[in-house]
């Protein structure tokens, strides 16, 4: 009998230069990474010599989203509204209406920092009260990373 591999698609907008981390963090092993910024950094480039398979998506990431086809994973951390921020409510309701669209029938996780959930956004989604597109986001009872200040998040299907 042959074991069927856990794949895993992780999406990171607005992720600057914020690449060694995430693949420090979730590894090589069955994983595709997609980042996501306006701009192109410098880092970008030397990145791709890793053994690690990625792909850029240098536009906004509304756009981005749209070029989606299944991801498994949201990786989301220190962005803002202000200044040098993309000022995108990636944990808001409009834009999670979208994202969890792409997201695998088998659901997955979004790990996060929190940054850019206005208002009780942050608590709406560690309490489960949000759902969207068949999807429900509840806190998950595993927080692997919180020594890194990031919470982990199922996205399941409802
Ligand atoms: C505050 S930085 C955070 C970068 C990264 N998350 C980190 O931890 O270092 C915000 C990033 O969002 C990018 N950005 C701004 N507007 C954007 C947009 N509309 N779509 C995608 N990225 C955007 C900026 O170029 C910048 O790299």
């Amino acid at each position: 009998m042959q074991l069927k591999k856990i794949h895993n698609t992780i999406f990171y907008p607005c992720c600057g230069r914020d690449l060694n981390f995430p693949i420090n963090l979730f590894g090589n092993e069955n994983i595709d990474y997609i980042f996501c910024d306006i701009k192109k950094y410098n880092n970008w480039e030397s990145v791709k010599k890793l053994d690690v398979s990625l792909s850029f998506l240098q536009m906004d990431a509304w756009q981005a989203v749209d070029k989606l086809t299944e991801i498994n994973k949201l990786f989301y951390r220190r962005d803002g509204m202000s200044e040098g921020g993309s000022g995108i409510e990636v944990l808001g309701n409009e834009f999670l209406k979208i994202l969890l669209t792409r997201f695998s029938p088998e659901g997955g996780q979004i790990i996060t920092d929190g940054s850019n959930a206005w208002g009780d956004q942050l608590e709406k989604l560690k309490y489960g009260l949000v759902s969207h597109s068949g999807f429900n986001i509840s806190l998950s009872d595993s927080q692997k990373y919180a020594r890194d200040g990031l919470i982990t998040f199922n996205v399941k299907k409802q």
